[in-house]
Order: structure tokens, then C-alpha cells, then sequence
């Protein structure tokens, strides 16, 4: 029998579109300033963490015995922010990952409810400038959460303001600590990427253009 979900919550950044890559190149550059190298497989420690945390992991990894103040950490997560911000000036709807609107869309038709689990803060700029915001009934970014990803807050909060159980959520992310996340909260997770770093995925996909809404429900209705 075919089970259909009551929520689909989306994280953005290397789900709904590929911001995940300016993340990086904005952190890669931010990091050579201060002599650190940030590479490609370190950089899968980063994703789905939030400002602060991410910055403190790449300081941690150069760790060269200078302590850094509060206040010289804000001034390097800011510059970070406008590298970053240089990035995304750009975007516009053809930046939408393959397969991601009809998903919505069929979400829509079903009455699946929509959310988005994020731990930017530039989150809301985003799906403006994907023209996507009328889709979804919540979002969650860095300013609705105390405890950001691999706890499940950003998930758990979602689903209570859609009114909804865990149980009854299909949450959706690339990145590993997102999955853990999405594990914690008690909901259906599904990973995009691959299984070295996304392996706790209930159901996983290479990328958005093989995540098809069948295919999705077919496994999460067996679970
Ligand atoms: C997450 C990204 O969605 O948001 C991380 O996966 C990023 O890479 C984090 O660091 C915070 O983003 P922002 O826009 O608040 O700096
Ligand atoms: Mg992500």
C-alpha cells in the first residue's frame, strides 16, 4: 500500500541549488588568507555546519598556536559572508537543482506540506532569488534554532510549526551532519551524494535528478 508523508522538509545548500559549492570556494579563500588549506574532501566536515561552527573547524585544523579573539572570529566569518554574498549576486531560477520544482510541485498536488531546514542565514534571500519562497508553508535558517546541525532541532522545529509528527516527515539533505539530523528528529532521511559520506541515509540518490517523488514514496511507503 502506498504511504504518503504529511511533510517534506528540504535543506537548501546543495539540495534545492548548488550554493554548497560557493560555501566552499567562499571558506577556501576566506582559509588562504590565514594560511589554512580548506580542500574538497575537509570541506565535507563543513557542510550543513553553521557560520560559526565552520570557521572554528577550519581554525582548528590550522592550528598554528595563535588563539583568535571573539572578535577577530566575527571579522573573519563576516569577510567570509561577503565573499560568499559576491557569489550568490547572480542567482536566479535557472540555479534550481534538476528535478527539485517538479518535486515541489508534486508535493502540491499531494498536500504534502513544505518546508525548509537550513542552517544559513541567507537562507530567505535565496529562495527569493529562486523564486521559489510561495512554495513553502515554513522555513527554518540559523535565526530559528539554537542548536544547529547534526542536532535535530532545525528538523524538530519545522515539523512542530507544520503541526506535524517526525514520524510522518521526509526530511532531505546532502550534507552527513544533515542526515544525522534528520535520524535524530525520527524521520524518513534522504541523502544526495554518495554513500562514503551519506551512508545513515533511509534512502540515498546520487543527485537531484535521480530523486524522483515515485520512486522516493515506493521506499519510504516500505519502511
Ligand atoms: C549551510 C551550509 O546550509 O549553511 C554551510 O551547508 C554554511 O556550508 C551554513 O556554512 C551557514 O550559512 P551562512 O549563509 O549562514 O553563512
Ligand atoms: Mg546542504
Amino acid at each position: 500500500m502506498v504511504n504518503y508523508p504529511k511533510a517534506f522538509i528540504y535543506d537548501l545548500d546543495g539540495v534545492i541549488t548548488d550554493t554548497a559549492e560557493f560555501h566552499f570556494l567562499a571558506w577556501q579563500k576566506l582559509a588562504e588568507e590565514i594560511n589554512i588549506s580548506v580542500d574538497r574532501q575537509f570541506n565535507e566536515q563543513l557542510k550543513g555546519i553553521n557560520r560559526m561552527d565552520s570557521l572554528d573547524r577550519i581554525l582548528e585544523r590550522g592550528f598554528s598556536g595563535r588563539i583568535f579573539s571573539n572578535t577577530e572570529k566575527v571579522a573573519l566569518a563576516t569577510r567570509k559572508n561577503e565573499y560568499y554574498l559576491k557569489l550568490i549576486e547572480s542567482i536566479d531560477p535557472s540555479h534550481i537543482l534538476p528535478g527539485i520544482e517538479t518535486l515541489l510541485q508534486k508535493n502540491k498536488e499531494r498536500h504534502i506540506k513544505i518546508a525548509l531546514g537550513s542552517a544559513s542565514n541567507n537562507a530567505s534571500a535565496i529562495l527569493d532569488k529562486l523564486e521559489l519562497t510561495s512554495y513553502f508553508d515554513y522555513i527554518v535558517d540559523a535565526s530559528k534554532v539554537k542548536k544547529g546541525k547534526p542536532d535535530p532541532e532545525t528538523f524538530t522545529t519545522a515539523a512542530s510549526a507544520l503541526g506535524i509528527a517526525p514520524d510522518d516527515c521526509v526530511g532531505i539533505e546532502d550534507a552527513a551532519a544533515g542526515i544525522e539530523s534528520i535520524n535524530k528528529a525520527g524521520m524518513f532521511s534522504v541523502g544526495i551524494g554518495n554513500a562514503q559520506h551519506l551512508a545513515a541515509a533511509d534512502y540515498l540518490v546520487e543527485d537531484t535528478a535521480k530523486l524522483l517523488f515515485e520512486d522516493l514514496i515506493a521506499c519510504y511507503s516500505k519502511r
